[in-house]
């Protein structure tokens, strides 16, 4: 897997040791960024979020400590590595408690600061793979924040009603990416009697086999070579709470067996551990693969499988539930009118024409970039017009008028074979004869449309 370099801010008013530590840095081909004092660092980090800060104790203005409270109140994930010299010592020790994840006394031999650095990294990837998601808590009920009045969506808040009573059900969340499903997860948690308990995210496919087992279960003092103390996983900090599993078919061997036991017997040992510990946590398990097919691939055991099954809730694609386009977009715009200090009034009829037609690929999510970047790109605009929609948006052309494609019940009746058979022709019409293309406008396979058409003579 190739990855863009890391970014690393050298943050220190003596111009010697920017220009040396990021020299030796950039040769050691990291991305190298720095600033004078922490006023000009957290106007960096606003811009560009760095991976890795290092931050000198003692700078002219609002310091190194505050500089470290305020980076991490914009950005929670990056690691801070302290520099200090002999006499500001008991500062940096300061710092590591509001979150500085280690310190480097001056002078440091620069393979100090290579390993420091090294280390700083791993753990900022580990910080951003985990997650503690947070309710709303302006709205009345955690289910509110699932918008959209339609069908779908009415049917997954009564369902997620429905589990509130049994906290210790586990839930399978199916969707496509961007569907809602970290949403979902979030309703369930705060709707359940857990919900004063935190509810801890870990992405399965994002952390190497080892790291994800530690960071999940922990480990003992000595478990591998980095294991230099003992550590807590996310059951055993989300005691009482829950633990979202994203991506749970990316879950290795290991950490399924792991997983397996946890759920069956209430219990789980840390890396390199013997004793039992007892979870008292609720799983959430999402996924937009299916499953499935990896059991009968044999790459998901099937016991495990059955276990998460409990409870299936599977989340719509967006173009499942198109009516809920107008509702959402509201939505965003409410945020993004309150986030940005802007007063946009809504969508025009044309544009709402154009998000209407348009398939959602990035579903929701990709709802949400549509109208962020609007608001950014077209700053004076107070109203988003098709001229501030991206090109794929505007390329699909609102639908022609199709009144006579919903018939209404009639006196006689109405032959759902006859709509079938309008329906099939008129996307075969529309895809020039292409039956891929004119079964992905039904929303069927081609096979499906393969066997109507043969059944209504069409083929
Ligand atoms: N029904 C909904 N109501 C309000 N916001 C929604 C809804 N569905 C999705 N969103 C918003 O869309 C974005 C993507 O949703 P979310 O992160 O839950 O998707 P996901 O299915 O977890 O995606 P991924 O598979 O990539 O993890 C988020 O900003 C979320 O708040
Ligand atoms: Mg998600």
């Amino acid at each position: 897997m190739t990855q863009a370099p890391a970014r690393i801010l050298v943050v220190d008013d003596e111009k010697l040791i920017r220009w040396s530590v990021s020299e030796r840095l950039q040769r050691d081909g990291y991305q190298v960024l720095s600033a004078e004092s922490g006023e000009q660092a957290l106007e960096v980090i606003a811009a560009t979020p760095p991976d890795v800060m290092l931050l000198d104790v003692k700078l002219p203005g609002i310091g190194g400590v505050q500089t470290l409270r305020q980076a991490l109140g914009l950005h929670p994930e990056l690691a801070v590595l302290m520099m200090s010299a002999h006499s500001t010592v008991d500062v940096a020790v300061e710092a590591m408690k509001h979150g500085a994840i280690d310190f480097l006394v001056k002078p440091f031999p620069l393979t100090a600061l290579d390993a420091a650095v090294a280390r700083a990294l791993s753990t900022s990837r580990t910080r951003r793979q985990i997650a503690v998601l947070s309710a709303d808590r302006r709205l009345p009920s955690a289910l509110d924040a699932i918008v959209g009045g339609s069908v779908a969506m009415e049917q997954l808040r009564a369902m997620i009603g429905r589990l509130a009573g049994s906290d210790t059900t586990t839930v399978l969340i199916e969707g496509e990416s961007g569907s809602g499903k970290e949403v979902v997860a979030r309703a369930i948690h705060f709707e359940s009697a857990r919900r004063e308990h935190p509810i801890l995210q870990v992405n399965c496919a994002a952390l190497p086999e080892h790291l994800l087992e530690s960071e999940l279960f922990g480990h003992e003092r000595g478990a591998f070579t980095d294991a230099h103390t003992q550590k807590r996983g996310l059951f055993e900090t989300a005691d009482g709470g829950a633990v979202m599993l994203d991506e749970i078919g990316d879950l290795p061997p290991g950490g399924q067996a792991k997983l397996l036991r946890l759920l069956e017997n209430k219990t789980f040992r840390r890396v390199g551990g013997v004793t039992e510990l007892r979870a008292d946590v609720r799983v959430i398990a999402a996924t937009n693969v299916n499953v499935e097919e990896r059991v009968s691939e044999g790459r998901f055991r099937a016991d495990l499988f059955f276990r998460l099954n409990v409870v299936r809730l599977v989340v719509p694609p967006l173009r499942a539930h198109l009516d809920d386009v107008p509702t959402l977009a509201a939505h965003f715009i409410a945020r993004f009118n309150q986030e940005l200090k802007r007063q946009v009034l809504g969508v025009s009829p044309q544009a709402m024409e154009h998000l209407r037609a348009y398939r959602w690929p990035g579903n929701v999510r990709e709802l949400r970039n549509v109208i962020e970047r609007a608001f950014i790109l077209h700053a004076s605009a107070d109203e988003i017009r098709p001229e501030h929609l991206t090109p794929e948006l505007r390329k699909v052309a609102p639908p022609r008028p199709r009144e006579h494609l919903v018939p209404k019940v009639e006196e006689h009746g109405l032959v759902l074979d006859d709509v079938e058979r309008r329906l099939i022709a008129e996307a075969m019409e529309r895809a020039n004869g292409n039956q891929s293309k004119a079964a992905r406008l039904l929303g069927v396979s081609r096979d499906t449309l393969r066997y109507r058409l043969k059944k209504h003579g069409m083929a």
